[in-house]
């Protein structure tokens, strides 16, 4: 079971439904002086804090921010439906309903919302889906990208529960979206920012991600896809459709039908 470190008295009882909330268990502050990181929850809201660090050094935080920083500049600068991701979802005027069955801290969900489509996020690691809950929340209060938060839909579970296929067509999801943890490489560890190495020291490794792409495959209407480091093998080793290849990852698209409204006859 995760641990949570309340930084405040008076935040007992907000921590307290949290650990209720996501499975979590309420730990003294003392487990900060410890080496790793820690999920701590203050008057700023949820947090990964770096633990042991020397006084004066400084320590690593991370925590889900979508109205700053990379995600903010993404939605003002990235490109809108250029992005090689809106290209391997089908993203036109048409705005596909998405499951992200592997949400993580939201970035992708968000990138998504912010092309208009609808997401549903599923996250099982409960530091991490404590962590995007929390960031939704501010988001949400944030009256610039209010609208966008809106369309995400967060739930805390495994897809390979959660992924379950509608009985009628026009109930079913039109993309599934995958991104599950690349196998780490200990030689790039040095080039790892940060934020991304206690991520990876809460989450290990998906060793379990083969299986969901079936599961994927039968749930959406339109097509899967499944973002792979560039040169991985593919997903269950299964050839996609086709692949959009960029600079640092891949996108793999494995087609059903158009991505268009559902004609129903
Ligand atoms: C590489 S991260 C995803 C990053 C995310 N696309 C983003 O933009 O922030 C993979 C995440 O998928 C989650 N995950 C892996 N398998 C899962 C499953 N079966 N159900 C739910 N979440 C899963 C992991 O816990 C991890 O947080």
């Amino acid at each position: 079971m995760a641990d949570l470190i309340c930084l405040d008295n008076e935040l007992k009882d907000e921590a307290l439904t949290l650990c209720q909330r996501f499975g979590l268990t309420l730990v003294g502050r003392s487990l900060l002086q410890q080496d790793g990181f820690h999920l701590c929850f203050g008057f700023n809201g949820l947090s990964l804090q770096q633990g042991g660090v020397k006084p004066g050094k400084k320590r690593t935080e991370v925590q889900v921010d979508f109205s700053h920083g990379a995600s903010a500049h993404r939605r003002k600068f990235g490109g809108g439906q250029g992005q090689d991701i809106a290209k391997a979802i089908g993203v036109t005027a048409y705005k596909p309903s998405v499951i992200d069955a592997t949400a993580g801290l939201g970035r992708d969900s968000f990138v998504l919302a912010t092309l208009g489509c609808q997401v549903t996020a599923f996250e099982r690691q409960p530091v991490v889906a404590a962590l995007l809950s929390d960031g939704l929340s501010r988001a949400a209060r944030d009256p610039e990208i209010a609208d966008i938060i809106e369309r995400i839909q967060l739930e805390h579970g495994s897809s390979h529960e959660l992924l379950t296929p509608a009985e009628h067509e026009a109930d079913m999801v039109d993309v599934v979206y995958l991104d599950p943890m690349f196998e780490h490489d200990e030689k790039n560890k040095a080039q790892v920012k940060k934020d991304m190495q206690a991520f990876r020291q809460v989450v290990g490794q998906d060793d379990d991600a083969d299986d969901l792409l079936a599961r994927a495959y039968a749930c959406a209407r339109c097509r899967v896809v499944v973002k792979r480091a560039r040169k991985a093998r593919p997903l269950a080793d299964k050839e996609p459709t086709y692949s959009l290849t960029g600079k640092a990852n891949r996108f793999d698209v494995y087609v059903k039908a158009k991505v268009a409204p559902l004609v129903v006859e």
